[in-house]
């Protein structure tokens, strides 16, 4: 078999994957106005499952409505109501036996500015600085975002109560874990880093405090979930901005991660101040942060953005990183991991970096792709469509 190595089954916490190829997390933006499952977000799903990944990332989903994006089509799973859509994209993903975790998050946080009230640790604001963004996002530069309210101990304890609630909705739909969504400039990263969060009480202060929220959230979503449910955390290796987070930083924080009994870390990099790394115009680029973070620790460690199969089975053989996981490889060509599993590497669709399924996405339009059109209509392609569910019912 073509690059066997990324073939190879593994353990990701307790659960078996069948390979090391997962769908990063992608936001979609297609969740009805109150964040619930439609069928375009479960097809999208079907579509990426059904592509061969031994694990699908369900994109970042909101534990809570207030800080999330209320109105844009954003996921959540902040009410009952969410459950019944979530049940069934945890069946979706595990009808082509992958494992499916969802990444949780908290919300926007200080870069909330575009749709609602930021919010964040301290009333420090963002600005996308001249030559931050990548192509496709430059309508970015130059954006401020207002003075964060910042919040108080009571609405940070609420916070962190709606989220083990939305751990526990998971759980329910039988999802087999959760990514804490601790990277990019959003909420919990705020807390994170020393840039944005300047407090003097037992959220900040100190390198430890700043980490009090995130431990908090692992330690009471282990307490309800389960040792059998994975809980992976992902976080910017490097915020690549002034006085904000470093790598060092972050693999002292992955390192007490661990210890604390989190099954993986996904490596990501950058803040919206900082997206060209986040986005990269080219592969590679956030691979050398994985290493570095690999070498810190002893759970698996997942990284975005290598696109070319050979690079890909690379990474893996020489142990660089565990899984790695595609995102915009995956929108351009969902038959990715098949197609590298059946050797016909020459079929492949492949990324161009346009940032076109960004740049549609944050004018408010459906995310589209310039290789692949059917990227936000996999409702209407008849292959996408659900499987039939195996039994009638279970006992939930
Ligand atoms: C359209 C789009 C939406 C994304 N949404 C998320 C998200 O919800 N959560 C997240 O952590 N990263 C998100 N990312 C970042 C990807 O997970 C990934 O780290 C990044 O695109 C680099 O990997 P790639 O080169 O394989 O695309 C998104 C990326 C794209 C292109």
């Amino acid at each position: 078999m073509a690059y066997s190595e990324l073939f190879e089954p593994m353990l990701l916490g307790k659960k078996k994957l069948k390979n090391r190829i997962a769908f990063a997390p992608v936001g979609m933006c297609t969740a009805d106005a109150e964040g619930r499952v439609t069928d375009q977000v479960l097809c999208h799903y079907v579509a990426r499952a059904k592509g061969g990944v031994g694990l699908v990332i369900v994109e970042h989903t909101m534990s809570n409505y207030r800080y999330g994006l209320p109105g844009t089509g954003a996921l959540g799973i902040h009410a009952d109501t969410h459950l019944a859509g979530m049940l069934d994209v945890a069946d979706a993903i595990h009808a082509f036996d992958a494992a499916a975790i969802v990444q949780l998050s908290l919300g926007l946080g200080r870069q909330a500015a575009l749709h609602l009230e930021p919010v964040g640790p301290s009333a420090i604001p963002f600005e996308v600085r001249e030559g931050s963004a990548p192509r496709g996002l430059k309508f970015f530069e130059g954006l401020t975002g207002g003075r964060p309210k910042k919040l108080s101990i009571a609405e940070i304890e609420e916070l962190e109560d709606l989220y083990v609630a939305a751990v526990i909705r998971l759980v329910r739909c039988g999802f087999d874990g959760i990514e804490i969504h601790g990277a990019h400039g959003y909420m919990l990263a705020n807390f994170l880093s020393p840039l944005s969060n300047r407090r003097r009480d037992r959220y900040g202060g100190s390198f430890d405090k700043r980490l009090t929220l995130a431990l908090n959230l692992l330690r009471r979503s282990r307490e309800v979930a389960g040792d059998d449910f994975v809980i992976g955390f992902r976080i910017s290796g490097d915020e690549h901005l002034p006085g904000g987070l470093t790598l060092e930083d972050t693999v002292k924080i992955a390192r007490i991660l661990e210890e604390e009994g989190v099954d993986y870390i996904s490596l990501s990099t950058g803040t919206m101040e900082s997206w060209k790394y986040t986005f990269p115009e080219k592969e590679g680029v956030i691979l050398p942060e994985a290493e570095t973070v690999k070498k810190a620790v002893r759970i698996p460690v997942i990284c975005p953005n290598i696109h070319d199969p050979k690079k890909v089975a690379q990474a893996v053989k020489n142990k660089k990183v565990d899984i790695v996981a595609l995102a915009r490889p995956l929108l351009a060509d969902p038959q990715w991991p098949n197609k590298v599993r059946e050797g016909r590497i020459d079929e492949i669709q492949k990324c161009i970096f346009c940032n076109n399924c960004l740049s549609t996405l944050f004018q408010g339009f459906t995310s589209r792709c310039t290789v692949n059109p059917n990227v936000g209509r996999e409702r209407f392609v008849p292959e996408y469509a659900p499987p039939p569910r195996k039994s009638r019912g279970r006992p939930i």
